[in-house]
């Protein structure tokens, strides 16, 4: 067996991760497996020899951003010849070796299933060879491979617990790129947390496209379980859940752990019943809101947050109203939101029109994200007073003297800094508001 693609002498790579969470846990599995292969992790593109960008799909937005990136490190690539560029990620699977066609300083392209090629393709790169590898499995979670903690703080960290999405929503482009679903092992899954446990870590996130499918020897319920009761000063967050999987086993269970973290984030999408049909969310507002009162009988302080679309295909004023009634109803902690971007390849782009003009988009966009300030202030007002556990995390970006931390419902809480130390639990009493930003003092 040769092992030509190991390097001797030692080269550097740099990551840059665009988009999910998901895409940042895929960056620490992909450092990695190239570090096991004699490569350095470098921490600015200047030291590189390779520079990977992990890309989204998701929107068009997203893809621009990307392209602009690759041509704007052309003018690093003419100063520094042996400087390679690769795309990896949703976008690499989604365009394949059209992407370097189109973007000639692109040497590789890597998809989400194939990161354990990386040493490999990089040695081909290195021979002057332009390479693709984008071949979508059904079993491969990387359950065997340590990730690599990038510029993490210490104290959180995400743990991807299964990959790939099934759902086919019709707008959305993740169930090509990121092939079919499949869930990891629990061992691996428990003994990567509890590793982390054990190094100081005090809060993970078990990350998947949609965690209340997992499925494995056991279900999500229970994994969360497990993972809860590696040691009570473990915070656990999860992500994305499907509103038509959320169980009511899931929030007995969360009830049950003060360390499962108050906070649910449910992608509504749309608050008209004709559009969620139209998008294949196989659930109704009705099952929605039964789904959020439901969470709030189990866990009266529990956080929600949502992602939500405007101007999908069709939709009319009165669908968008019936988004804004819903926001009215749910009243989020929090809210992604975006305007419909077509994606080519989804059952939207085979079958339905992208009719909604641009600026009626926009308008229906900047309507909801005004209505969902209102809200999100009005939320907080009411947080003045109470005293919250906030896991320390680091030194506000506004003040030295000051730090932040997070409640369990995921809100941010900045404080003077007295004695706290990031990574400890801290006691904050909140005095004052904005929208997005608790700020307290430490109660002794
Ligand atoms: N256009 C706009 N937003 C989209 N999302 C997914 N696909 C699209 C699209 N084509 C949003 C959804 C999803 C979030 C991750 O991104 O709200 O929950
Ligand atoms: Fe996309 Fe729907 Fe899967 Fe989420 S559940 S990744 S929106 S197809």
């Amino acid at each position: 067996m040769q092992f030509d693609f190991l390097v001797s002498n030692m080269e550097n790579i740099y990551i840059e991760t665009y988009g999910c969470q998901m895409n940042f846990a895929d960056s620490e599995v992909i450092a990695a497996i190239l570090t096991k292969a004699g490569y350095g992790v470098c921490e600015s593109v200047e030291d590189a020899d390779f520079i990977l960008i992990n890309t989204c799909a998701i929107r068009d937005n997203a893809e621009q951003r990307v392209r602009h990136r690759v041509r704007e490190l052309k003018a690093l690539q003419s100063r520094r010849h042996n400087l390679r560029v690769g795309v990896l990620g949703c976008m690499a699977e989604r365009l394949q070796s059209r992407l370097m066609a189109e973007e000639e300083n692109v040497s590789f392209v890597c998809g989400p299933d194939a990161y354990r090629r990386l040493p490999e393709m990089l040695a081909q790169v290195r021979r002057g060879q332009k390479t693709a590898e984008v071949d979508l499995s059904t079993t491969e979670t990387y359950a065997d491979i340590e990730p690599v903690r990038l510029a993490g703080n210490g104290i959180s960290a995400y743990i991807s617990i299964m990959r790939g999405c099934q759902n086919y929503c019709a707008y959305c482009v993740v169930p090509y790129t990121r092939g079919r679903e499949r869930s990891r092992d629990p061992e691996t899954i428990v003994h990567e947390a509890r590793t982390l446990f054990e190094q100081g870590y005090r809060e993970v996130t078990l990350l998947g496209q949609n965690v209340n499918s997992y499925s494995s020897s056991c279900d999500f319920p229970e994994l969360i379980r497990q993972v809860a009761e590696i040691d009570s000063q473990l915070r656990v967050r999860f992500a994305t859940s499907h509103p038509k999987d959320l169980s009511d086993k899931l929030l007995e269970v969360m009830s049950a752990h003060d360390n499962i973290c108050r906070c649910i984030h449910l992608p509504v999408q749309s608050g008209s019943n004709r559009m969620l049909k139209l998008m294949n969310r196989k659930y109704t507002v009705e099952w929605y809101l039964d789904r959020v009162g439901t969470i709030r009988r189990y866990m009266p302080d529990c956080s929600i947050t949502t992602d939500v679309i405007a101007g999908f295909s069709t939709e009319t004023h009165d669908d968008h109203e019936a988004t804004l009634e819903l926001f009215r109803k749910v009243r989020y902690d929090y809210a992604y939101m975006f305007k419909y971007s077509l994606r080519e390849g989804t059952y939207a782009w085979k079958h339905l029109a992208d009719d909604i003009p641009e600026e009626e988009k926009t308008r229906r966009l900047n309507e909801i994200i005004s209505l969902q300030g209102e809200i999100a202030l009005e939320n907080n007002k009411k947080e003045v007073g109470k005293e919250y556990e906030v896991l320390v995390e680091g030194e506000s970006h506004r003040s030295k003297e000051q730090l932040f931390g997070r409640n369990s419902q995921n809100k941010v809480l900045v404080f003077d800094r007295g004695d706290a130390v990031p990574g400890t639990y801290r006691t904050v009493r909140v005095k004052n508001v904005t929208a997005a930003t608790l700020i307290g003092t430490l109660v002794q």
